[in-house]
């Protein structure tokens, strides 16, 4: 006799990318710099008071995103990552037998959720190319319907969603549903045609924004993730949130990391330069790498990706794969990066 709910036995497990001493983790599409200037002292001096509670409601961190972002600190909602704001976004939006509609591949927490809240998955095939099919999810949608989650940069393809086909989109969505833009990797977009979900569609009611400290900001450890919507739809995800997930420590390390936007830009500006010059020689032998405004890039090797990165493995350096489907990069320092197009 089982414990637990029988279902999750055909689960498809999060996988991690994996740790190896004296390797190269290019693994989990994290910056390569260490944390930001500013952030160990934050995290130090926190230290102190870690026998208190936090601050629930996370009200200096909520404000000061609030200013830079110019919305009202009631539109915002902190979590343990903004995987954690997925989940709990899926719990205000679905009774049982609601359905959500993501493109597929994509990132992979996203089914895991819909399979253990009330959610019901459905999951649009992206296009040959690798990037979401707007149409195809726009005539996914039915009654059922109360999420669609729009992912651009999409984990793990890299491919972006176009202003012009974003609009269309968007006006084809009923008023009911919700559209989650998860720009985890919005720090990396060079592409002027590739909107800023806040900026071009923060004011539809429905439309909620989720963006990350783990990535650009360099607080992967420290996991702090921050949605914006309507004061409804974020003062929902507020009540359902797990009680203090946005740590002490995770709460001055945010603050801290938003002290030092300049240097985190500097850092980006590295990773974008990277990305032109490694793309470019990967496609020389794969030139089917789709494009990319993530801070990663995509090899769609189907059968063969289980054997590619093990391959890397065996070379000194760890990429993540999805057998089946492909193996996703991430990109790293210029020595990193050598490394992988030697092991390629
Ligand atoms: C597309 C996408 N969304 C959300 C997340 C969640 O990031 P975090 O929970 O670290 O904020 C990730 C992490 O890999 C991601 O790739």
């Amino acid at each position: 006799m089982s414990l637990t709910r029988p279902d999750l036995d055909a689960l498809p497990a999060y996988v991690p990318g994996r740790s190896v001493p004296g390797a190269i983790k290019l693994a989990s599409n994290e910056v390569p710099y260490g944390p930001l200037p500013g952030v160990v002292d934050a995290v130090t001096a926190a230290i102190e008071g870690v026998h208190r509670y936090p601050d629930m409601g996370v009200t200096a961190l909520r404000e000061r995103l609030a200013a830079r972002l110019g919305v009202a600190p009631e539109r915002i909602a902190t979590g343990c990552g903004s995987v954690a704001l997925f989940e709990h976004l899926f719990r205000v939006t679905c009774l049982p037998g609601d359905e959500v509609v993501y493109p597929w591949r994509s990132f992979e927490a996203y089914p895991i959720i819909a399979a253990t809240t009330a959610a019901t998955s459905v999951r649009v095939p992206n296009t040959a190319d690798h990037a979401h099919d707007l149409d195809a999810m726009a005539a996914a949608i039915t009654e059922r319907t109360r999420l669609v989650i729009v992912c651009s940069p999409n984990n793990p393809t890299g491919t972006a969603v176009r202003k012009a086909d974003l609009d269309a989109f968007l006006d084809k969505v009923p008023a009911n549903v919700l559209v989650a833009l998860d720009e985890a990797y919005r720090e990396f977009v060079t592409d002027p045609d590739v909107p800023d979900g806040l900026v071009e569609y923060g004011d539809r009611p429905n439309v909620v924004v989720l963006r990350t400290l783990s990535k650009a900001w360099g607080l992967a450890g420290l996991r702090v993730g921050y949605l914006i919507g309507t004061p409804e739809v974020a003062g929902a995800v507020r009540k359902v949130v797990t009680p203090f997930s946005t740590s002490l420590a995770a709460q001055a390390a945010a603050l801290a990391a938003l002290d030092a936007e300049d240097e985190m830009l500097r850092r980006v500006a590295l990773i974008t330069a990277e990305r032109s010059r490694v793309v470019e020689a990967v496609r020389k032998v794969y030139p089917e790498v789709p494009e990319t405004q993530g801070n990663f890039f995509w090899l769609p090797l189907g059968d063969q990706a289980a054997e590619f990165a093990a391959q890397c493995e065996r070379a000194g350096v760890i990429v993540r794969a999805f057998q089946g489907d492909g193996v996703r990069v991430t990109l790293g320092t210029p020595e990193e990066n050598d490394a992988f197009l030697g092991a390629l």
